[in-house]
């Protein structure tokens, strides 16, 4: 079976085409970073514009790359949310044009869903080592840590569309953490790739950042904290004068506030760990990119199975939404759906909402 996936919530315009929910037939996405540097970070209506540009190409581009025509697509499952509206609006729009045009069932995907499905899929294997011409073993459950621009939350996941929300951010996301701190350094946007650069450069225990909630039983996170105490750093810096951020400075300051976070993510993953008594650990989303946080998390968690995905398939992609839109497809009747609009702010919890909730 192949799924047409298109995922437009936030900056980047993706389509995908998976087959059977695992085997990732091409990966097709363009980024807006160029459009949004010069000011400092997403511009919505931008976003919107470009979104709409982008379908087309973007389309043709995935369905030449897999070898495919969209007669052969046999579902289209898109992004209906969280994100920022307008955006979503876009691939939404467009795929009910296109499942309508096309007679093709047309199946609604929660991001963060996608990202948390995103360790099963692949060209030849996925992030468990499982080949992708097979079934992938979605059954086992396993502790999903999704730490991107938006969110950052540990999820028990049961099933590709069963979860339990554990903990999640009480108010920056990681993500967004790195971008403003990025930000502050003078680094740019977006800022996670830049700090992770800067960091490899300097000392982590230069400065002692604070590790906000990491000793409360609970599994939530917070990020602000530790961003202000580097606004702080900087300011003060920036008081003692001329050529204040200095390379090594910046690079100090980044090694510091990435071990913090990393401190953070590794302290209350290992808890919840633990607590479930899971024996399976997912990294998803943006931030699982970062190199430190991959070597950490590699290391301390050696003795279980741990899935870190590729890095195309931890930032925003649509072969995670066509991949899990498979696992959707018997429940969506053909001509569902048209009714369907943008849900910028959705749950993830019940799945059973995502169509209608
Ligand atoms: O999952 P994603 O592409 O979009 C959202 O759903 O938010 O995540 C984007 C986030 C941005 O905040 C970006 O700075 C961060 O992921 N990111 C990183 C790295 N690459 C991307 N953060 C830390 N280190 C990286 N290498
Ligand atoms: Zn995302």
């Amino acid at each position: 079976m192949l799924v047409l996936g298109i995922e437009s919530s936030c900056d980047e315009t993706a389509f995908s085409v998976v087959e059977n929910g695992t085997r990732v037939l091409s990966n097709a996405i363009a980024s807006q970073i160029d459009l949004h540097r010069r000011f400092g970070g997403v511009v919505p209506e931008i976003a919107s514009r470009a979104h709409l540009e982008c379908c087309v190409p973007l389309m043709r581009q995935s369905l030449e790359e897999a070898g495919a025509s969209l007669d052969d697509v046999d579902a289209l499952a898109v992004t209906r949310g969280p994100g920022l509206a307008g955006c979503l609006l876009v691939g939404v729009e467009y795929a009910k044009g296109l499942a309508l045009r096309r007679g093709k069932p047309l199946i609604a995907v929660h991001h963060i869903a996608g990202h948390l499905y995103s360790p099963f899929i692949g060209r030849e294997t996925n992030a468990w080592g499982e080949p992708t011409d097979g079934p992938a073993s979605t059954s086992e459950p396993y502790l999903g840590l999704v730490i991107s621009g938006g969110h950052s939350s540990l999820v028990h996941v049961q099933g590709p569309t069963e979860f339990e929300i554990l903990g999640e951010t009480l108010d920056d996301a990681v993500g967004e953490a790195y971008d403003k701190v990025a930000k502050l350094l003078g680094l740019g946007y977006p800022g996670g790739p830049l700090i992770d650069q800067a960091a490899t450069n300097g000392d982590p225990k230069a400065f002692d950042l604070p590790r906000p909630v990491m000793h409360t039983k609970d599994f939530n996170f917070s990020f602000s904290g530790l961003k202000t105490a580097v606004a702080r750093l900087v300011e003060e810096r920036e008081a003692g004068g001329h050529n204040a951020l200095d390379e090594q400075f910046v690079a100090d300051v980044a090694a510091s506030f990435q071990a913090a976070a990393i401190d953070v993510l590794l302290k209350k993953t290992g808890r919840a760990l633990k607590q479930t008594g899971l024996s399976r650990l997912a990294l998803a989303g943006g931030v699982a990119c970062n190199r430190g946080l991959r070597a950490a998390v590699a290391k301390r968690f050696a003795k279980i199975q741990v899935a870190i995905p590729d890095p195309e398939y931890c930032t925003d992609n649509a072969a995670m939404i066509a991949g899990l839109g498979y696992h959707l497809a018997a429940e969506t009747s053909k001509d569902a759906n048209f009714g369907m609009n943008a849900a910028p702010s959705m749950n993830l919890v019940p799945a059973a909402k995502w169509r209608d909730g």
